[in-house]
């Protein structure tokens, strides 16, 4: 399986490249920058381009695979255990401000569980990439999570999803209450990214609601591959499907999980 794994790894590789090419291609040149529904979705003829460009590459290597694609939805294939999972742009509000922080996301789920991620920052030209039992690495060289075990010594970052208007799970109190205990919490627009950034350290943990799948699967190996835990908020075993993830170095895992925990908690005591 692991040279399986591998091969799956450079087709991942080469499709992040390809989309990410495209993004280089485009920054800057936006013409058509659309709004999907709900507001602050948006879609721009970057994201389109750049999943045209991820699907030539799977569509050659892996005909039968099914894939799941942003912009295209779910394309279907003939073997079943496999399943990739694509974002052409994460970020894509950062994309039309010109604001350098996103990513094409490539995942490959197999039996379900993510097994080979691939996150590339076309701007940075940071290429993260990460197969179950392979370890995890950025422009080829080994990365780890860091080191911090103290939530108050640490820096985090969140997200917002756009549901945010229509929601009262909004995750604003989980953002003041952690920026309160912690020396940060950022908000940098782009998941897969987030993830690959506490893969590598930078960041020691990240937690976030309302995702989709292709949002995640890359980054989740990324941060276990590099050392990291990824559960659910409750450290309850991570579910794809929930569109929440809790995702650290490790020694943060059980303060951070609580701290979460807590603000759920006074959530529900104010609504009873
Ligand atoms: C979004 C980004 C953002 C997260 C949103 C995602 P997109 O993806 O990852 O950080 O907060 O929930 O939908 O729309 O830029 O691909
Ligand atoms: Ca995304
Ligand atoms: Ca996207």
């Amino acid at each position: 399986m692991p040279q399986s794994l591998q091969i799956f790894l450079d087709i991942a590789t080469e499709a992040a490249l390809s989309g990410g090419a495209v993004l280089q291609n485009y920054w800057g040149k936006l013409e058509d920058i659309q709004e999907k529904g709900r507001p602050g979705d948006l879609v721009t003829e970057a994201d389109k381009a750049a999943e045209k460009a991820i699907l030539e590459v799977l569509h050659r290597h892996v005909p039968d695979h099914p894939i799941l694609a942003e912009e295209s939805g779910k394309l279907e294939g003939l073997a079943g255990d496999y399943l990739w999972a694509i974002d052409p742009l994460d970020g894509t509000t950062n994309y039309a401000h010109q604001y350098p922080f996103v990513a094409v996301s490539i995942g490959l789920l197999i039996d379900g569980v993510p097994q080979v991620g691939v996150v590339y920052d076309p701007i940075r030209q940071e290429l993260f990439r990460a197969a179950k039992g392979l370890g995890a690495t950025c422009n080829r060289r080994p990365i780890k999570v860091s080191q911090t075990d103290d939530l108050s010594k640490s820096l985090l970052v969140t997200g917002f999803a756009y549901d945010r208007r229509q929601t009262p799970d909004t995750n604003y109190a989980e953002f003041a209450h952690l920026t309160h205990l912690t020396q940060g919490v950022r908000r940098d627009g782009a998941a897969a990214l987030d993830l690959a950034y506490v893969a590598c350290g930078r960041l020691d943990g990240y937690w976030e609601r309302g995702l989709s799948i292709w949002d995640m699967a890359a980054g989740i190996v990324l941060v276990q591959e590099a050392g990291g835990q990824v559960t659910a908020y409750d450290r309850s075993p991570f579910q794809l499907s929930s569109g929440r993830v809790l995702a650290t170095n490790s020694k943060i895992h059980d303060s951070l999980s609580q701290a979460l925990l807590q603000v759920g908690s006074k959530a529900r005591n104010l609504i009873e």
